[in-house]
């Protein structure tokens, strides 16, 4: 994982799961997590899974994966399948798109796949940028797009879009990759206000805050949830 403060902004906290016999808990669905064959991503498969999710894994190296989802599996014996696919590739997005789509048992999405960038706009490969906007926020639209509404229908569901405290301090970083964060948290505000009265509520889920001596920090992650009766 990328370290604080480096090319990603401050990091957010996944939420911990303590320690609990995993085999008796329930499936809640199936979790898709983009990005996740390290860091935040590989984080998140490992609380989810033995939070009762099956797992549906993607990134683009599949030694990392396979190595990821061996170890859930026999951790949590819940399923874990793993597709490596590049979501800058239009072909491999489309792939991921369609499993969203047709896949009933998919309650969860996280899209966490994401690159950050320390260097000044005016230091940067625009070709690089372009790459960071693609994935950041174009791979994120299209995949918010496959599984909204599926979610909607089937009243209940939750994206996790991974942001950055960049969103709202566009200045600390690379300016591009600030305003592919930024646009994460408009898209997700914008879902929340869209959803209401919908079956479904988009909320702020996690918001951290730490004391000001390391100034302040807010990892945005959002989710869409079913409101529950
Ligand atoms: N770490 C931080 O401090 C921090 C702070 C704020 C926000 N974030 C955000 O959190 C998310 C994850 O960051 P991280 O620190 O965990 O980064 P990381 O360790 O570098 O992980 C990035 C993940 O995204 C995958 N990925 C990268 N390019 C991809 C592509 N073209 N297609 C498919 N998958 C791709 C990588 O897998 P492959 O290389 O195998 O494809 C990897 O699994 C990002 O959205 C980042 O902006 C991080």
């Amino acid at each position: 994982m990328a370290s604080l403060d480096s090319q990603y902004g401050r990091p957010m906290v996944a939420g911990g799961l303590g320690r609990q016999d995993v085999s008796t808990i329930e499936t809640k669905g199936t979790a898709l997590i983009t990005g996740a064959s390290s860091g935040i991503g590989a984080i998140y498969a490992d609380r989810l899974a033995k939070r009762g999710y099956d797992l549906i894994l993607v990134a683009r190296s599949k030694n990392r994966l396979a190595a990821l989802a061996r170890r859930l599996e026999n951790e949590t014996s819940r399923s874990v399948e793993t597709i490596s696919a590049d979501l800058n590739n239009k072909t491999d997005l489309a792939r991921i798109e369609t499993t969203l789509r047709t896949n009933p048992s998919i309650t969860l999405l996280v899209n966490n796949a994401g690159v950050g960038a320390t260097t000044p706009l005016l230091d940067s490969d625009v070709e690089k940028m372009d790459e960071m906007i693609r994935l950041n926020v174009g791979a994120l639209t299209r995949l918010t797009y496959a599984a909204a509404p599926g979610f909607v229908a089937r009243g209940g569901g939750t994206i996790v879009n991974i942001a950055s405290s960049v969103a709202i301090s566009p200045e600390t970083l690379n300016g591009v990759y600030g305003g592919s964060k930024a646009f994460v948290l408009a898209l997700s505000l914008s879902l929340n206000h869209e959803l209401a009265g919908k079956g479904c509520a988009c909320k702020r889920s996690c918001r951290e805050q730490r004391p000001r001596s390391s100034g302040t920090s807010r990892a945005c992650r959002f989710a869409i949830s079913p409101l529950r009766s």
